[in-house]
């Protein structure tokens, strides 16, 4: 029978599961924090703090309801049960880290979009890294990592079509879900598909500090494109210039967004990599030049909201495609996969190690902790790639 507590889970819970409430955990720029070392395990096993041994549960967070507008705690709902035992020819695996995404709102929508909804009742979507508890198949070997879509959950049984092994060119295997995974991959596929900027062209980017924006930045700099980048706050901003060497950053909540903008962008705007949308694609569209290319990746400003919000309007933003002759094209990352995956980790992995790429993460602890970190995300309030620590 499975547990259904409510969110927040109560001290009490926590303590009875040896867990930690929930921690922020900044990491430094390029690195990652400490891996906790990991317990002697058996499958299915769980050290006790007497040296005893008892069955280990499986935790999981399912979607308890729709939201309507910014997500509640009463939307999500912690489920436990006994660890699987894997099949002949499965791997069990155990959740190391879960990525959250921008993207997990939308699964959260009965609405139709590019990929189906999580339905009320199943568990949150979400890729993992984890470690092989128990193989039951001979190309696998207990103690390997790969990566997972298994959701917001400890444990899963799982047919090895489903896992690959982590592939992040000799760094730290949290990459995996960051810089040099699906959003890493995203901001190299949109630049070099459709942003394509070229020397001295002007690219401007928003949720800069994110794993997407970051790198945005960062592969136009390389190609001797200014970088403009816009984030909340002043540490974000900080962040952007010294550390990710954008030529400017902007804080989008000081009130003065379109001048800001303006006088950042003294030639105008050649690439606008739209991760945002809301008032900031409000203040690039005036700005675009004559064949501005415009990689339209996400519109987070616009995931919590019940009915469209004011901007120009569609006839406006069609004045400025034809005139202009801009390029607006929107892509889902894997459409362009096959194609430059590989291209991707051979370029990127190298300058990541090297720190000419430079990356941040930010590490919450334990799986209870993700609905509040999601939701924090989708109101800006991570600083870097958002992980939690599971196991
Ligand atoms: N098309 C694809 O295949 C694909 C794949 C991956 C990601 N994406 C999209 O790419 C974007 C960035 O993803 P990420 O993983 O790198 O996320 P992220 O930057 O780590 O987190 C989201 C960031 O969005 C910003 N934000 C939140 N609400 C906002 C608002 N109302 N207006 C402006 N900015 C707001 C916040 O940054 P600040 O507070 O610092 O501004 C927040 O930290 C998202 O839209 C995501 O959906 C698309």
């Amino acid at each position: 029978m499975s547990e259904k507590p409510r969110f927040p889970p109560s001290p009490a819970w926590l303590k009875s599961r040896h867990l930690r409430p929930w921690r922020a955990e900044p990491s430094a720029v390029g690195s990652r924090s400490p891996r906790r070392s990991s317990k002697t395990l058996l499958p299915n096993l769980e050290s006790t703090t007497r040296g005893q041994t008892r069955l280990e549960q499986y935790r999981q967070i399912v979607l308890a309801s729709r939201p309507k507008g910014v997500p509640v705690p009463n939307n999500f709902r912690l489920e436990t049960g006994a660890v699987p035992s894997p099949a002949e020819g499965q791997l069990l695996l155990r959740t190391q880290y879960l990525s959250l995404d921008p993207y997990m709102r939308g699964r959260m929508n009965a609405a139709e979009s590019y990929a189906a909804p999580v339905e009320v009742g199943e568990v949150m979507e979400g890729e993992v890294i984890a470690e092989i508890l128990a193989s039951r198949h001979p190309h696998y070997r207990q103690g390997e990592l790969v990566q997972a879509k298994i959701g917001w959950r400890t444990h899963a049984a799982v047919a090895p079509e489903t896992v690959r092994r982590v592939e992040t060119r000799g760094n730290a295997p949290t990459t995996a879900l960051g810089v040099l995974g699906m959003p890493g991959f995203t901001a190299f596929s949109g630049m070099r598909v459709i942003g394509r900027p070229s020397t001295g062209e002007t690219v401007v980017v928003a949720a800069a500090t994110g794993p997407v924006g970051s790198l945005v930045g960062q592969l136009a700099k390389r190609v001797g494109a200014r970088a403009i980048g816009i984030a909340s706050g002043a540490a974000k901003c900080a962040y952007i210039r010294d550390q990710l060497r954008f030529d400017v950053a902007i804080d989008r909540n000081s009130g003065r967004l379109s001048d800001a903008l303006a006088w950042a962008c003294p030639d105008g705007i050649d690439v606008y990599f739209e991760n945002v949308g809301g008032p900031v694609w409000d203040a690039v569209l005036p700005l675009l030049n004559r064949y501005a290319r415009v990689p339209v990746c996400g519109l987070i400003a616009h995931y919590n909201a019940a009915q469209s919000p004011p901007g120009p309007t569609s006839a406006e933003v069609m004045q400025t495609v034809l005139r202009r002759s801009v390029l607006i094209r929107g892509f889902i990352n894997a459409e362009f996969a096959t194609e430059h995956y590989d291209a991707f980790l051979e370029e990127v992995g190298p300058l990541v190690k090297s720190g000419d790429i430079r990356y941040r993460e930010e590490i919450v602890d334990g799986l209870e902790a993700a609905p509040n970190a999601f939701v924090g995300m989708l109101a800006g309030r991570n600083f870097g790639k958002l992980l939690v620590r599971v196991h």
